[in-house]
C-alpha cells in the first residue's frame, strides 16, 4: 500500500476519499462518531496539500438512509468549512456499487485524479467503490487504514505471549474460521454469545431457546483443545442464555491479568437487547490490565465510547466484520486493490 504522504502533487487535483461513515444513528443523530473522527486527519492532511475532496461512503445496508446526520456531523467535528469538502450520495443508492459494476467505477473514476482508501471496515466488500474505483486512478491508503493493517498485523505477526483471545457473537460463518486460525496462535481462546451457546449444545448441554446456529460446522478440533474456556454460568431470560454470569467474569479475572497480549472481539452477551453488563465488566478489566489490547467490532466500539474507556487499549479498529477477516485472512479485497 503506497501512503498518501507519497502522493506528489495534490494541489488542485480532486481525490476521491472513500471512507466509511456507516455509524449508527439515533433519533436522527449520530450516535457514534469514532468512525467519522478517525478519517479526520486524513482529509485534513488532503486540504492542506491543496486537494480537492469528495467523499464517498454507504450508509446503512441498502443506500436508503439520507447522508444528511452524518454530513451534519462530520463538519461539526472536523471544524472543516462545509464548502471546502463534498458529499456524494449514499454510495448504495447506486445498483452498481453492490453489483460490483465495472462501467458504474468508471464513471465513478472520471471525477478525480487520485484516489485513496480510508474505510477500512468495509474493504472486506467486494463492491466498486473500494475495489474497482482503485483500478481506474492512481490509489492511495489513508492514515487509519494503515494504521489498521499494522497494528491489526502485529496480532499475528509479533504476536506477544501469554495471547488470549476473548471470541464471541452471532455470525458464525466468519468467527468459526477464526477460532480455528487462533487456536494455534493464542494460549487461551474464551468464547462467549451466540458462540458459545453453539460449542455448549455440540458438548451435549441442552441450551434450550437460546441463539444457536443451526449448520453444521466441523468443530472437533475447537471442543478438544485445551485452550478453549466456555462460560459456566449463564444470565437466562425466557428459557434463553442472553449474557454470561458472574463466575465466568470472575474466572477470565486472572487470565486478563496475567496475559500480554489481549484481543476481544464481539460482545458477550444479548447487545441488541441490553444485556451488556458482562461485556462491560470485562472491558473494564481489559482497559486496567497492563497487556496490550485490541479491540473490534460495531456494537464493542460502540459500548467503549459510551464508557468514555477508549483510549485505554493499545488499539481500536474501526472495523466490524472487516477486522475478522483481515484477522483470518492477513488481507482484505480493498486492500489488495490498492496494489
Ligand atoms: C460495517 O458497518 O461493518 C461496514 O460499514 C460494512 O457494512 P455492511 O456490513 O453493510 O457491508
Amino acid at each position: 500500500m503506497r501512503s498518501i504522504k507519497a502522493i506528489k502533487n495534490l494541489k488542485g487535483k480532486t481525490t476521491l476519499v472513500r471512507v466509511d461513515f456507516n455509524v449508527p444513528i439515533k433519533n436522527g443523530k449520530v450516535e457514534d462518531d469514532f468512525r467519522i473522527r478517525a478519517s479526520i486527519p486524513t482529509i485534513k492532511f488532503l486540504l492542506k496539500e491543496g486537494a480537492k475532496v469528495i467523499l464517498f461512503t454507504h450508509l446503512g445496508k441498502n443506500g436508503e438512509a439520507s447522508l444528511e446526520p452524518v454530513i451534519k456531523c462530520f463538519f461539526e467535528i472536523s471544524k472543516i468549512s462545509p464548502n471546502k469538502v463534498t458529499f456524494f450520495d449514499n454510495i448504495r443508492k447506486f445498483p452498481g456499487e453492490m453489483k460490483n459494476d465495472v462501467v458504474f467505477a468508471k464513471e465513478l473514476a472520471k471525477m478525480g485524479d487520485f484516489y485513496v482508501n480510508e474505510a477500512f471496515s468495509v474493504s472486506h466488500r467486494k463492491h466498486a467503490s473500494v475495489v474497482l474505483l482503485p483500478k481506474y486512478l492512481p490509489s492511495f491508503a489513508g492514515f487509519q487504514l494503515e494504521k489498521e493493517v499494522k497494528n491489526l498485523s502485529d496480532v499475528f505477526k509479533k504476536t506477544k505471549h501469554p495471547f488470549l483471545f476473548i471470541l464471541s457473537g452471532a455470525k458464525f460463518s466468519t468467527k468459526i474460521p477464526l477460532l480455528k486460525k487462533y487456536l494455534k496462535l493464542a494460549d487461551y481462546i474464551f468464547v462467549g454469545g451466540a458462540l458459545a451457546n453453539y460449542l455448549l449444545k455440540a458438548k451435549g448441554y441442552d441450551v434450550r431457546k437460546s441463539l444457536i446456529d443451526e449448520k453444521k460446522y466441523n468443530i472437533k478440533k475447537i471442543l478438544n483443545s485445551s485452550k478453549l474456556i466456555l462460560p459456566t454460568d449463564f444470565v437466562v431470560k425466557n428459557e434463553a442464555i442472553v449474557d454470561i454470569g458472574d463466575k465466568s467474569v470472575k474466572n477470565l479475572m486472572p487470565l486478563i491479568k496475567k496475559s500480554k497480549l489481549i484481543l476481544f472481539n464481539g460482545p458477550l452477551g444479548k447487545y441488541e437487547d441490553g444485556e451488556t453488563k458482562a461485556t462491560m465488566k470485562v472491558l473494564k478489566l481489559i482497559a486496567n490490565s497492563e497487556a496490550e489490547s485490541i479491540l473490534g467490532g460495531g456494537d464493542t466500539i460502540t459500548l467503549v465510547s459510551k464508557m468514555k474507556i477508549k483510549n485505554k487499549f493499545s488499539f481500536v479498529s474501526t472495523g466490524g466484520g472487516a477486522t475478522l477477516d483481515f484477522l483470518a485472512n492477513g488481507t482484505l479485497p480493498g486492500i489488495k486493490a490498492l496494489k
